[in-house]
């Protein structure tokens, strides 16, 4: 324990530690080395961004997807997912809505989807950005050209989310089928920073087959990358999917890897996911907690929320929801915390 607490004192410091430390740490960890590595964590929080909560408002545009990724309930060869997508016109409904609840950043979310052209993002971005200039836009499309991402970038696009989903090769290819590769994974995410966005990788916890030893890599990953968000979450099973029957990430080891990550980037923008918020009712404040910062409630169009099920019991109504943005309010405000409306960037 002791021991313990000295790797976690220095991995604040250093923000980084070396493989075999980061093996140790992630092997050895107890409930007491937790409490001390979450206090630790939830104070960075509050150094770089004192109370404040920020919240973004999740649009899921379409659940087609030409992917196939195992995990992934909308992966292309579920024939029970029920298709759909999102228009313009609903798009921009969705911002209204967004807008008047006191969202300032908009999530434009879905699979690798062809409907959605170079020309019709950057219309729809043109068209977001002019009716809500103070708003920051996010773009989580997946894997496209840099031609493509620098033209959604020039159209306005402020923020990209892709997650990496594994750092191990081997892994990625269990992960994945094999058209897709960790290779091109990490050009898009090079592509993206180095264009400017504002970006953001990360993983599943407890997803088939993950070891220690590629969870650490994940985090040598990011020490090298230094993205600006990083996303994680919990793996939970799809019935429809390969891994129907495989365990589910635990509550306490997104928790361990969320405090893990604002000690080697305190300024990171830290979601507590969707996913976390699933698998515990609390999520959300264990989350917060534990070094998270931001809160992405679902604004879909509620005839379309119970179709973007990428893992089973998805939850987008009730404390999930957009709409219920002043319960997230009185719950943040339970814990000390304060729902921020703005665009609620990346301090420097
Ligand atoms: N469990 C948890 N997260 C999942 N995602 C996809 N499928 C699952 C699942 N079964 C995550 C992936 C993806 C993000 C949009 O959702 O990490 O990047």
């Amino acid at each position: 324990m002791e021991d313990l607490t000295r790797l976690i004192d220095r991995l604040e410091t250093d923000q980084v530690l070396n493989r075999e430390d980061f093996i140790r740490l992630i092997r050895e960890h107890t409930p007491d080395t937790d409490e001390y590595l979450f206090q630790k964590a939830d104070r960075l929080r509050q150094q770089s961004y004192g109370n404040e909560i920020y919240i973004r408002g999740l649009i899921e545009l379409t659940n087609y997807c030409k992917n196939d990724c195992l995990y992934c309930g909308i992966r292309r060869s579920n024939r029970s997912a029920q298709r759909y997508r999102l228009d313009q016109e609903d798009i921009m409904e969705c911002c209204r809505t967004g807008y008047e609840l006191g969202f300032r950043t908009f999530v434009l979310q879905g699979g690798e989807d062809g409907w959605y052209t170079d020309e019709k993002v950057c219309r729809i971005l043109t068209s977001i950005k002019h009716d809500y200039p103070d708003c920051a836009v996010t773009l989580s499309l997946g894997e496209r050209s840099r031609k493509t991402y620098q033209a959604w970038f020039d159209a306005g696009a402020d923020r990209y989310l892709l997650r990496h989903e594994t750092a191990t090769p081997e892994h990625y290819a269990k992960l994945h089928p094999p058209e897709l590769s960790l290779a091109h994974r990490m050009e898009c995410l090079r592509d993206l920073k180095e264009i400017g966005y504002q970006t953001g990788c990360g993983f599943m916890v407890g997803s088939p087959f993950q070891t220690t030893e590629h969870l650490a890599e994940d985090l040598l990953y990011i020490h090298k990358l230094r993205p600006q968000m990083v996303g994680i979450g919990p793996f939970i099973p799809h019935h429809d999917t390969p891994f129907a029957k495989e365990p589910a990430g635990t509550v306490n080891d997104t928790l361990f890897f969320l405090a893990i990550i604002r000690l080697m980037l305190p300024k990171v923008l830290l979601p507590a996911t969707t996913a976390l918020g699933t698998i515990d009712p609390n999520g959300r404040e264990k989350g917060v907690h534990a070094g998270a910062n931001v809160i992405m409630p679902n604004l879909s169009p509620l005839s379309v929320r119970k179709k973007y099920m990428l893992y089973d019991n998805k939850i987008s109504t009730g404390e999930e929801a957009a709409e219920s943005i002043d319960s997230l309010r009185k719950r943040m405000a339970a814990i000390g915390c304060q729902v921020i409306v703005g665009r609620g960037d990346y301090k420097k």
